[in-house]
């Protein structure tokens, strides 16, 4: 703190704003690439990272810092205590039980809800005024028991959601039609998984409606075909897991992409889960699914009313029964 002579007459500069912070819970293949990608992103002034396993928590911080002449200048700490956590704005939870090859997100609850019982609470405690951002599965049900726990509003708690698959998606159809992904506007809307909805009724390129784009570039294309694509998507997450263990790359820009909304107060539209009770006549209780959302400093600043045929209306609703079927065995 002595290496600067100060200039005389000068004082020291008081900073102008407090620092942002961010606190990530669980330094898995997920926690590290969502750490990894914000610290390049420059999306904070300060991480916390927080982890059950003691060793490994200060072993990824170690790497990380590092890195420190390469990237831009982010404080970041390791604590298994909470207490460090305090007034962050945003906290991502990713700690938990992640799939084996071919197990479904829902299989995870039981596992994932006792770990948030000694997670949310102190989260909530020491930052409450914090954005709560869950990642771990399933993202939906986990992201209602947050809320629960929390005893936030439901627009400062959020789920990653289909943020996610929506970014599965635009890859896809981009590769389909050979065009770049960012042109691509589309969204996968409710459960984060295998009940997962396809809106290609609201699908753009470039600005240009998909399905009339198809016909005038005299693309063949058959009703099939699209949902085909949608298999894939909801497919991607099982052949990963399949082929590598686990998915942690797309999983971290995305939520870098929703850190980058949320805290610099972007108020861009992502696919995340949000208390969807009472919105596209979704009524059966208290559920969180995605729907494209506005968000920003506030958290969930509104959702968008994307026009949905009948077919993507029912389905909707499907994935909602899905998750309330799930949920009601919780007892929350
Ligand atoms: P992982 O096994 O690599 O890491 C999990 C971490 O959680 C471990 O470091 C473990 O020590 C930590 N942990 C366990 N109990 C804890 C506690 N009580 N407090 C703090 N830390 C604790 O798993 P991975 O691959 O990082 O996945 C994490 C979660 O993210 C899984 O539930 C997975 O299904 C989910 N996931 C969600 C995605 C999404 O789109 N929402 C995408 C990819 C994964
Ligand atoms: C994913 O979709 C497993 O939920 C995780 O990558």
């Amino acid at each position: 703190k002595t290496f600067f002579t100060p200039i005389s007459g000068g004082s020291t500069p008081s900073p102008t704003k407090r620092p942002t912070k961010i606190t990530v819970v669980g330094v898995g293949n997920v926690g590290m690439a969502i750490a990894q990608t914000i610290l390049t992103q420059d999306l904070a002034d300060e991480i916390t990272l927080v982890d059950a396993i003691e060793n490994k928590l200060r072993g990824e911080v170690l790497d990380l810092q590092h890195a420190a002449a390469f990237l831009p200048r982010t404080k970041i700490h390791a604590s298994v205590d909470y207490a460090d956590t305090a007034d962050s704005d945003l906290c991502i939870v990713t700690a938990g039980a992640r799939q084996n090859p071919g197990e479904s997100r829902l299989n995870l609850l039981q596992r994932n809800v006792a770990l948030f019982r000694h997670i949310v609470p102190p989260l909530a405690k020491y930052s409450p005024e914090s954005i709560i951002l869950v990642v771990s599965n399933p993202v939906d049900v986990l992201t209602y028991v947050a809320w629960k726990l929390s005893g936030f509003p439901a627009n400062r708690v959020i789920g990653s959601g289909t943020n996610l698959d929506s970014s599965r998606f635009r890859f896809l159809i981009a590769d389909h039609l050979d065009v770049n992904a960012q042109d691509v506007q589309a969204y996968i809307v409710g459960e984060h998984g295998d009940s997962s909805v396809a809106l290609w009724s609201s699908i753009s390129v470039g600005g240009v409606p998909i399905l009339s784009f198809l016909k005038r570039q005299q693309i063949p294309y058959e009703k099939e075909t699209l949902e085909s694509i949608h298999k894939e998507v909801v497919q991607s997450a099982y052949e990963v897991i399949r082929l590598k263990g686990y998915t942690s790359w797309a999983i971290g820009y995305s939520v870098a992409s929703l850190a980058r909304s949320l805290l610099r107060d972007q108020r861009r539209i992502h696919p995340v889960s949000v208390l969807a009770k009472g919105l596209y006549e979704i009524d059966g209780g208290d559920v969180f699914l995605s729907l494209p959302a506005q968000i920003g400093l506030g958290g969930v600043l509104g959702v968008a009313n994307v026009h949905l045929n009948d077919e993507e209306a029912q389905k909707l609703r499907d994935s909602a029964n899905t998750i309330l079927e799930v949920q009601s065995q919780l007892g929350l």
